[in-house]
């Protein structure tokens, strides 16, 4: 959401709904053992909204926006609420012939923008602040690839769900009240090989993806005689009922090093429709049937994160204050119970505008 004056104000935290950018960095980190890491960390998450303005008012156009995801075990140090419902560590996913790892990481930030330049700024800003309370895990700066392609040159995101959809597909609802509004979030880096992927032709890649290449319109998923990318990732429950998530992929590489990939996230309400999709893709349904993607793309990493709405982390910001600032309260507020209307993260800083 871009605020009630639109484009006149800078993007604020956990805008999983952010325009999909020309450019992006995704950001693993590894937040240090200590309680004081823990603090510092919280501080810096505390602001994360003076920062995004200290960067994005520079220029309005570029549209930054960050959202920050917490992992399962970074969850239970932050926050002293049960997890949300769905979440856990990233499960690995072992078919027959490809396998989707897990590797971990405490905090995700996907930062978005319509300048590369704006977007280091940010994340340059943000390192220096966390300072050696965090690690590096993995860092990954994506661009927009013509018409939003990725590397194997097909048009990647067309089916994202829009308008009121995206809100009902990417946030979680009223069935876990106390995170609602919040997202699931699955990040995985995938390394092409493009030569072996170029010797195809251009019909195999057709059928492999599930559209054509060119002008990006779907084949007919019933004359398929082995499961598209784009079958396998379309999830359709015992009822009927189709479920959809918001990726926001990005294309990124080093062509000296031989290095092409595509960086996929995915947001959802629900985390099990990432988990079925990652099942379908790499097991195949049926079993035996995988992606065939997946003989060109290898997963590096795997990841999975809550990014809680921005409500949430602004209800937290009077509990489990760094014990070291003084103007905090004595003792943090006792937890609220499971169906309290406001919890938080206990993060810093932030607060209603
Ligand atoms: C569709 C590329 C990984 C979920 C597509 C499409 C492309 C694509 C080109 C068709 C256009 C579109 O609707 O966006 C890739 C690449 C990947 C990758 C290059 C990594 C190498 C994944 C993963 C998931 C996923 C890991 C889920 C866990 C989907 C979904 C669709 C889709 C849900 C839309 C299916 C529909 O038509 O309803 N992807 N994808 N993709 N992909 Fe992927």
């Amino acid at each position: 959401m871009t605020g009630a004056s639109g484009d006149r104000v800078p993007i604020g935290a956990q805008s999983v709904d952010a325009p999909l950018s020309r450019s992006a960095v995704f950001l693993t980190l590894a937040i240090g053992p200590d309680d004081d890491d823990l603090a510092a960390v919280r501080d810096v998450l505390g602001d994360l909204d003076g920062l995004l303005k200290t960067v994005g008012f520079r220029d309005l156009g570029a549209h930054l926006s960050c959202v920050v995801g917490f992992g399962a075990t970074a969850w239970d140090r932050f926050s002293p609420f049960a997890r949300p419902a769905e979440l856990h560590p990233f499960r690995p996913v072992s078919g027959a012939v490809h396998h989707a790892p897990s590797t971990g990481g405490d905090l995700l930030l996907h930062i978005r923008g319509e300048r590369t330049d704006v977007c280091f700024e940010f994340e340059r800003l943000l390192l220096a602040a966390l300072g050696e309370h965090v690690r590096v895990v993995d860092e990954v700066a994506g661009f927009r690839y013509f018409d939003t392609r990725d590397l194997l040159g097909f048009v990647d995101g067309t089916a994202n769900p829009v308008a009121q959809d995206l809100a009902a597909s990417a946030l979680v609802g009223d069935d876990d009240p106390q995170w609602s509004g919040g997202s699931y979030v699955v990040v995985q880096k995938y390394l092409h090989d493009l030569d072996a992927w170029a010797a195809l032709g251009t019909d195999e890649q057709e059928r492999i993806i599930g559209r054509s290449k060119s002008d990006n319109v779907e084949r007919d998923s019933a004359t398929e005689a082995r499961p598209s990318h784009k079958t396998l990732a379309t999830i359709v429950d015992d009822a009927g009922v189709e479920h959809d998530v918001l990726r926001d992929n990005m294309p990124f590489g080093r062509p000296g090093s031989g290095e092409y990939g595509t960086y996929f996230i995915g947001y959802s309400g629900q985390l099990w429709v990432l988990e079925r999709m990652l099942d379908r893709m790499f097991i195949g349904d049926p079993p035996g049937t995988h992606d065939r993607l997946l003989d060109f793309s290898r997963a590096v990493t795997g990841a999975t994160f809550f990014a809680p709405s921005r409500d949430r982390l602004l209800g937290l910001a009077d509990l489990a204050r760094a014990p070291s600032d003084p103007s905090a309260p004595p003792e943090p507020s006792p937890p609220t119970p499971p169906d309290a209307p406001d919890p938080g993260l206990g993060i810093g800083s932030l607060r209603r505008t």
